[in-house]
């Protein structure tokens, strides 16, 4: 990565503002997947070992406006719990309250920002919002691979605020190793370099596709999307779910992929969109009317492990099928397995999107690979060769 990092700045006694991605799931009030935060944990340890007082910010969900229900109080006591130490929480985002919390802090103290999306000004980069934001620090830190993608008030602006006030704008721990995995493989991937890309729909995928086309040595296709690309092969989809105005573009793939593009040669069908349909395994040259596409069947599964075998380079976004209903997850699970073989086997395996992530997770897998991305649509957009603006904005390393 050429950009500066923590590890190239003095951060003893700074007031540091570090923008984090705190967007998890919540349950009842309370944090139901803390992944996210303890991936930052390596920074913010980082920093308080060093003396630094943080200024944590983040966005949690898409509010509009001020909403209590999007408050960053679950997550100001999760990360209490992590780090065992207090997090004090503000009531705002800025402001003259905000202000003099910051100021008051002391080294080793933590002050978590309430949600940035309170703020109007946080989607529309507003200029005058991400001055304030600089100017509750001496230094900020952008640790926040989730939301890389988005150029708002308090990532690409607050980072552009820093350094007009000639102040140092680096990146965390986690936005390093991100960047480091996901460019590299799009970069210089050792070979044979496999993609698996699922999920519902090939509206987000498109972009991707085409430019890991030009990649890879083989693309596996599976999840929602691949109806499209079945349909576009001339093949009956019955009631499955399939983007119309998309198939000729899938078409326009299937002849440029030639034969790295591998499809789904079986599915599983289902007479309803429920757990409780009636399920049958069939070749994808079957799907009666009235059935749809529920998930890749179990001889797509081993024409992917074939074309696993060897890989020394996988990424994997998407499911496979409809995940959520246990009867067809087994070929998300599947593949989430072959990834682990791949990566037990010597190869690099990068895997991006939550429920892909969820599958590995439900299966103890987690270890088993060589980097899951906090990031679905950051990760797409690099794999896409797209510039990160919240990165762009950082300094560059000397
Ligand atoms: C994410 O969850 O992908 C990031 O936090 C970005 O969230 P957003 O899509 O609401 O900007």
């Amino acid at each position: 990565m050429n950009k500066r990092t923590i590890r190239d700045i003095d951060i003893s006694n700074q007031r540091v503002l570090v923008r984090v991605d705190f967007n998890v799931p919540l349950q009842d009030g309370a944090v139901a997947d803390d992944t996210r935060i303890r991936a930052a944990l390596p920074t913010l340890s980082y920093l308080l070992d060093r003396g630094a007082a943080l200024i944590l910010c983040s966005h949690l969900g898409r509010p509009t406006g001020v909403d209590p229900a999007f408050s960053m109080a679950p997550i100001a006591t999760r990360l209490a719990e992590l780090l065992d130490r207090p997090v004090k929480q503000a009531g705002a985002v800025v402001g003259p309250e905000v202000q003099a919390a910051s100021d008051a802090l002391e080294p080793g103290q933590i002050l978590l920002l309430e949600n940035t999306r309170f703020e109007p000004g946080e989607k529309s980069n507003d200029p005058h919002l991400a001055a304030k934001l600089a100017a509750l620090a001496t230094v900020y830190v952008n640790d926040a691979f989730g939301s890389a993608h988005r150029a708002h008030a308090s990532s690409e602006g607050a980072a552009q605020a820093m350094r007009a006030r000639g102040a140092p704008a680096v990146a965390g721990f986690l936005l390093e190793r991100e960047l480091d995995y996901l460019s590299s493989v799009v970069a210089a991937p050792a070979h044979p370099f496999v993609a698996i890309i699922g999920g519902a729909k090939i509206s987000g995928k498109i972009d991707v596709i085409d430019n890991l086309l030009d990649h890879v040595d083989r693309l596996l296709i599976g999840g929602g999307l691949a109806n499209t690309f079945l349909q576009a092969t001339g093949l009956e989809v019955g009631d499955s779910l399939l983007e119309e105005d998309k198939v000729e573009l899938a078409s326009d793939l299937i002849h440029r992929g030639g034969e790295k593009l591998v499809l789904p040669n079986d599915v599983v069908i289902a007479d309803a969109f429920a757990a409780d349909a009636n399920v049958r395994d069939v070749p994808v040259t079957d799907v009666p009317p009235g059935w749809r596409i529920m998930d890749i069947g179990p001889t797509t599964v081993q024409r992917f492990r074939a074309a696993l075998l060897g890989a020394q380079t996988v990424v994997w976004n998407g499911p496979m099928g409809v995940f959520e209903f246990p009867r067809f997850a087994a070929g998300t699970l599947a593949v989430a397995q072959l990834l682990g073989q791949v990566t037990q086997a010597g190869g690099r395996t990068i895997v991006g999107g939550g429920d892909s992530a969820s599958a590995l997770k439900q299966l103890g897998l987690t270890d088993a690979i060589s980097h899951i991305s906090t990031g679905g649509g950051a990760s797409l957009e690099l794999l896409e060769g797209k510039t990160l603006p919240a990165v762009a904005a950082l300094e560059d390393k000397i």
